[in-house]
């Protein structure tokens, strides 16, 4: 028997699917979509339990039994220009500290510590248990001072950054409530804090620098949100400048660099940036190397850790 496929059937067939739907939404229900439906104390308390430290344990594994090569490889073929864009700002601007928020792997830090950047590091995290492990077994960093630091972005105040002018964060952000980003900006605003390299995802809405009329947008497969840096950063009286970016997930999710800072000159930034191209060239052939060798074709999204799938990840 022939499938009629004809377009008035397409048609008839419509409705019944929508009903078929919509009773398979009743029946199982959309976890993301429950997620995004949930309080603020609710949404906090989920990705605090995706992130505990039994989590993290899982998906780290034997992380720490890896070869000093192997992760040198890792690091230097690190797919993010965002690591070099970090690199860039770290030398243009020479902040005696550079504090990292979100600290998993602590990619941030350990690509700054091999790049030669030898101030102060902070590395900071809700999870002080994590951030216990990192510091009993992570050692070996080039700074002149490591400082291990619980902030929690949810509720961040300028005193949580004390000490430092600059901080990186590497697709964390995401996993912050709009009702949190909101305070984050406030104290980034009150605070010390000259410059924030933000690395995430993004939507076409989420570009919209307009504070009155942009907003968060929940990711449809995930439970991270795209938030509009631009706007915000107008909202608080910061500036923001936005770079593209590259993953392996790009073909997915958009990716991009927010510097969100607090009138560093165009001619700073311009340098940065050109810090930030020549690592990328230098880095390139290892680059495209590892990618090429990469199953795009394996599950690269699953939960709010995308990012942590892809190899070297940050
Ligand atoms: C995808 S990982 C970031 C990886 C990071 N680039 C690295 O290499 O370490 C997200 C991190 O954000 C942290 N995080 C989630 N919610 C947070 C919060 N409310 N405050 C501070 N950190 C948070 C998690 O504990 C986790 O370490």
């Amino acid at each position: 028997m022939k499938v009629n496929n004809t377009r008035a059937n397409q048609g008839r067939l419509g409705p019944l699917r929508r009903i078929a739907h919509i009773v398979r939404r009743t029946l199982r229900p959309d976890p993301i979509e429950l997620f995004f439906n949930l309080p603020y104390e609710e949404r906090v308390r989920e990705v605090k339990r995706l992130y505990s430290p039994e989590m993290k344990r899982l998906q780290l594994g034997n992380w720490l039994a890896r070869s000093p090569e192997v992760v040198e490889h890792e690091l230097g073929s690190n797919i993010r220009f965002f690591m070099d864009v970090i690199t860039g700002y770290a030398f243009s601007l020479s902040p005696l500290s550079i504090m990292q928020w979100g600290a998993f792997t602590m990619t941030e830090g350990q690509y700054l510590s091999r790049a030669g950047f030898s101030g102060r590091f902070i590395a900071s995290d809700f999870d002080s248990d994590h951030l216990a492990y990192l510091e009993q077994n992570l050692t070996g960093l080039q700074f002149d001072e490591i400082e291990f630091r619980n902030v929690d972005l949810e509720n961040a105040c300028a005193d949580d950054f004390c000490g430092t002018s600059m901080a990186v964060a590497l697709a964390v952000l995401s996993n912050i409530q709009p009702e949190g980003i909101q305070r984050l900006f406030e104290a980034i605003s009150n605070s010390e804090i000259k410059c924030v390299v933000i690395g995430d995802m993004y939507v076409k809405e989420s570009l919209n620098p307009d504070p009155e009329t942009a907003r968060s947008v929940p990711y449809s497969h995930c439970r991270n949100w795209c938030h509009p840096y631009l706007a915000l950063a107008a909202a608080y009286d910061l500036q923001a400048q936005f770079i593209p970016d590259f993953t392996y997930s790009s073909f997915l999710e958009a990716r991009g660099i927010f510097v969100v800072h607090k009138g560093i000159t165009n001619e700073i930034h311009a340098a940065a940036v050109a810090e930030a191209i020549q690592h990328y060239f230098s880095r390139q052939p290892k680059i495209w190397a590892e990618y090429a060798g990469f199953d795009l074709s394996k599950p690269q999204i699953t939960a709010v850790h995308s990012d942590q799938n892809e190899p070297g990840a940050a």
